[in-house]
């Protein structure tokens, strides 16, 4: 186990990432988390995230020394770096302007980290402050143009600092630097993967579980499909899977849940037909984050009232994703949107959870669910959030919409499909803006409404572009939805990338 401390940059998540893109577990904690904690996980190693501070700011988050005194590997990137160099007796100053992008990183003296590095190469800097004089016993390892102390290292500690980000691309031997970190300085082998993953999970659920009852919200989805059959697989028989159709669902979605969990994949499975309730309650609702409490608090009604007949339960297991914890606002996130998958449940129903999937980006739960024997079908599905169609209705929700979204929705993912791009993009949809303008059919004039097609590509929701989809494929999927989907007489094309824009319109 490595732990990545965040001190809230933002390329943090990334740092997780290429860690475990290196075959390492790792954990990212927030920087408050007490030493004595950080400790009784024995890392083989520690990461100091960056962070948008200065160490001479009023509130600059501070660690506690005794993490210097560990013995355990440290390696400071950006503010991190600052941070040790400021704790251990160095100096930070403030630059007197900001170095953001690409610098030519020359290596003054290899050690550990560098070697095996070209003496010039790329790196990526975004930092404000700079360090003038490295910490006792530290040498330089590195500069730039207008950093002096571009990398240091004091080898006898295992204490490292590098100035840049060695997790984005733009420095392209950024990988083999954490991996040397890894490998070299804290001894990991590398041998993580998916596979001891799950062998790891479903001894951690036994013992949880013990011989109580737990029941699952089955969506369909990738992410809670994963993580029930994850579940049922440590406690088989003990695990009630619950599927509420809420009417919400893209064509034909609601019958292929249920032919793939109520039949092959030998789970307890429950399909609740809850569509006129959902549709009850939404009726002349338009603000989305009404509309998005309304379907979470009528999923815990419709989910109590199943839980209720199956007797006392212990657990619930969700599929929550790394991206999802982060998003709904975790100490150094804000709050985006209200993501219901997220708290809600378990304090209503007086269920602890169960969360498989929670330290896991979204293409690591696609190579559990391989792992575990889902069809392609269902492990390469593209990510669909909880509120399904509401979100992409803007205004009231009807059922007549919600055909007309259904229909349109089907052509888009069926022409990429067809295109062979579905693996390639993150989320592709139609969108149903509720809004109407002037077209021409034959003779005849139409006054219909517009599709939205959104399509973008991303590695976890977290940032996304809108995909480049050839030309053709565009004007397919447009000839076929005014052709085919009689209310709709126009078709867009969103060429928002998030931020500024988020994925679901709503
Ligand atoms: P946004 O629209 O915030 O979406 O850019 C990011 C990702 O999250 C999905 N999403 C949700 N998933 N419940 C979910 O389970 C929700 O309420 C929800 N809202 C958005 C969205 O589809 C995208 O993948």
């Amino acid at each position: 186990l490595v732990i990545v401390l965040d001190f809230g940059g933002q390329y943090n998540q990334l740092i997780a990432r290429r860690v475990r893109e290196a075959n390492v577990y790792c954990e990212m904690l927030p920087y408050t988390t007490p030493v004595e904690d950080i400790l009784a996980k024995e890392p083989k190693g520690i990461i100091f995230s960056g962070g948008p501070s200065s160490v001479y700011g009023e509130r600059a988050p501070r660690i506690d020394r005794r993490i210097y005194e560990s013995g355990i590997p440290i390696l400071g990137i950006c503010y991190g770096m600052q941070l040790m160099t400021h704790d251990l007796g160095g100096k930070v100053e403030r630059a007197k302007s900001r170095e953001y992008g690409k610098a030519t990183l020359k290596i003054t003296e290899e050690d550990k980290i560098f070697r095996g590095i070209e003496m010039q190469t790329d790196c990526w800097m975004s930092h404000g402050d700079y360090i003038t004089q490295p910490p006792p016993q530290f040498k330089i390892t590195a500069v730039t143009a207008s950093t002096p102390i571009a990398a240091m290292s004091n080898e006898a500690r295992r204490h490292y600092g590098i100035q840049f980000h060695p997790e984005v691309k733009h420095t392209p031997r950024g990988q083999d630097m954490l991996e040397a970190f890894l490998y070299e300085v804290c001894g990991c082998a590398g041998e993580w993967n998916m596979a001891s993953f799950v062998d790891e999970e479903v001894v951690r659920i036994r013992e949880l579980v013990g011989n109580k009852k737990v029941i699952s919200a089955l969506s369909g989805g990738v992410d809670s499909a994963v993580s029930s059959v994850l579940v049922s697989k440590a406690i088989g028989e003990q695990l009630t899977c619950i599927f509420v159709d809420h009417g919400l669902l893209r064509k034909g979605e609601a019958q292929q849940v249920k032919d793939t969990f109520g039949g092959k994949f030998n789970l307890n499975f429950i399909a609740v037909d809850a569509k006129e309730r959902f549709l009850k309650k939404l009726a002349g609702v338009t603000d989305p984050e009404q509309k998005r409490k309304i379907i979470g608090e009528e999923f815990i009604r419709v989910f109590e009232e199943e839980a209720e007949q199956l007797g006392e339960i212990d657990y619930l297991v969700q599929g929550t994703l790394y991206s999802d914890v982060v998003e709904s606002g975790t100490e150094t996130a804000a709050t985006i949107k209200s993501h219901h998958n997220v708290g809600g449940l378990p304090e209503e129903m007086n269920l602890s959870l169960i969360e498989p999937l929670r330290s896991l980006f979204k293409d690591e739960v696609r190579l559990v669910g391989e792992e575990l024997g889902l069809p392609a079908d269902i492990v390469w599905r593209q990510p669909f959030p909880g509120p399904g169609l509401a979100i992409r209705i803007l205004g009231e929700i009807t059922e007549e919409k919600l055909a007309t979204l259904r229909d349109a929705d089907n052509i888009v993912i069926d022409e990429i499909k067809r295109a062979n791009l579905y693996r390639d993009i993150w989320q592709a949809f139609a969108v149903l803006p509720s809004m109407r303008s002037v077209g021409v059919m034959g003779d005849e004039r139409t006054y219909s409404y517009t599709a939205v097609v959104r399509a973008v590509t991303s590695d976890d929701a977290m940032t996304a572009d809108w995909a480049r989809m050839p030309y053709d494929l565009l004007e397919r999927i447009s000839n076929r939805i005014v052709n085919e989907v009689e209310e709709i007489n126009r078709v867009v094309y969103d060429i928002t990338s998030k931020p500024p824009g988020t994925i679901e319109w709503e």
